[in-house]
């Protein structure tokens, strides 16, 4: 495995080379680090599925250079389908569609659905060009984190983690830090009415705003997808709380604005909610690397991205309290 910094035209090219030969190569999106593959190969996809020990019927999210290509791999698109996609791609914002032929089982976990986005990061779009200028359709890429932990917002997290799974082909695209932190929202358009399977950047607000219509929520574990699967997600080694409750040698994350408990290992103090969802995955993954048992988080409060904090914090919360 080689790790290539701040790549340029020419390492970009390299990669997309690699995709099409069946390589895999970690890179950066505004969200978080997604491991790629050629959405066409299962072979190549389905080192994917083994490297994060991630069950074959959790569907993977295709990646392509612009809305042009989405009809290659959805059918049967609803008009404010297309209006979100016009206005928020390239952007932190999955679409789940009715899949076209391309959207093989081995991609959606043998669903009739298929999840695709436009990423907005220059090295994400170049590569998602290029692989396309080299005849590929889209790059199915999952959060390259083991299947149930923390994504990587750093190409260092996605080395420490994935490094040794890797082989002496595939790569990692370090862009450093993501913009964003959390991932993208999953918008499911395959109904009436737009439903949030996993909230992210672009809020409630923003999608009825722009679609007209009312959405139904609806939380990721959804039955249409993994029953019964995710008993852990986005989750550290250490266990996580939710709340105050700290003891000397915990780890604490919060905003700035609520101070420290005595003793406890302050692992972040984000300014805005923005900065907060930017920096809590490496907040938690330093919790891990101090080989702390315990950080007790204060989620923030509010709309916009807190919703997503939110969520993942609940998850990582629920899921230690599944494992222990
Ligand atoms: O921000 C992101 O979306 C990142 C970056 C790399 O793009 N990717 C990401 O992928 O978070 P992953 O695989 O870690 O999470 C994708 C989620 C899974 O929970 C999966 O079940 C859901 O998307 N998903 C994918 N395809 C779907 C489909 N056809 N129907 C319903 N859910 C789907
Ligand atoms: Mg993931």
């Amino acid at each position: 495995m080689e790790v290539i910094n701040n790549p340029t035209q020419v390492d970009i090219e390299k990669a997309a080379k690699a995709l099409i030969d069946g390589h895999l190569v970690a890179f950066p999106t505004e969200t978080v680090y997604g491991l790629g593959a050629d959405a066409t190969n299962e072979k190549a996809v389905s080192r994917i599925y083994s490297i994060k020990d991630r069950p074959e019927n959790h569907p993977l999210i295709v990646h392509i250079s612009s809305i042009n290509q989405l009809e290659n791999w959805a059918r049967d698109i609803p008009e404010y389908a297309t209006k979100l996609a016009s206005t928020f791609w390239p952007g932190p914002m999955t679409l789940v569609l009715k899949r076209s032929t391309l959207a093989m089982d081995f991609i959606t976990g043998g669903q009739d659905s298929i999840g695709i986005r436009v990423p907005d990061q220059q090295v994400a779009l170049l590569l998602t060009r290029e692989f396309e200028k080299l005849g590929g359709s889209g790059i199915a890429a999952p959060s390259a984190n083991r299947f149930g932990s923390v994504s990587p917002t750093t190409a260092k997290a996605v080395e420490e983690e994935l490094g040794k799974f890797l082989g002496n082909e595939d790569l990692i695209l370090d862009n450093g830090q993501c913009e964003i932190g959390v991932e993208s929202s999953i918008i499911d358009c395959t109904q009436v009415n737009p439903v949030v399977l996993r909230p992210g950047a672009i809020t409630n607000e923003m999608i009825e705003k722009v679609t007209g219509l009312k959405i139904l929520l609806k939380s990721e574990e959804s039955e249409i997808r993994a029953p019964g699967l995710l008993e852990s997600h986005y989750a550290p080694n250490a266990n996580v709380i939710l709340g105050m409750a700290t003891k000397p040698g915990d780890g604490f994350i919060a905003l700035a604005e609520v101070p420290t408990p005595i003793g406890a290992i302050r692992l972040a103090s984000p300014v805005s909610i923005e900065d907060y969802a930017r920096d809590l995955y490496k907040a938690l993954r330093l919790g891990d690397q101090y080989g702390l048992s315990k950080i007790s988080v204060v989620e923030p409060e509010g709309d916009g991205l807190a919703v997503a904090i939110r969520d993942r914090l609940g998850k990582a919360a629920s899921g230690k309290l599944a494992k222990n």
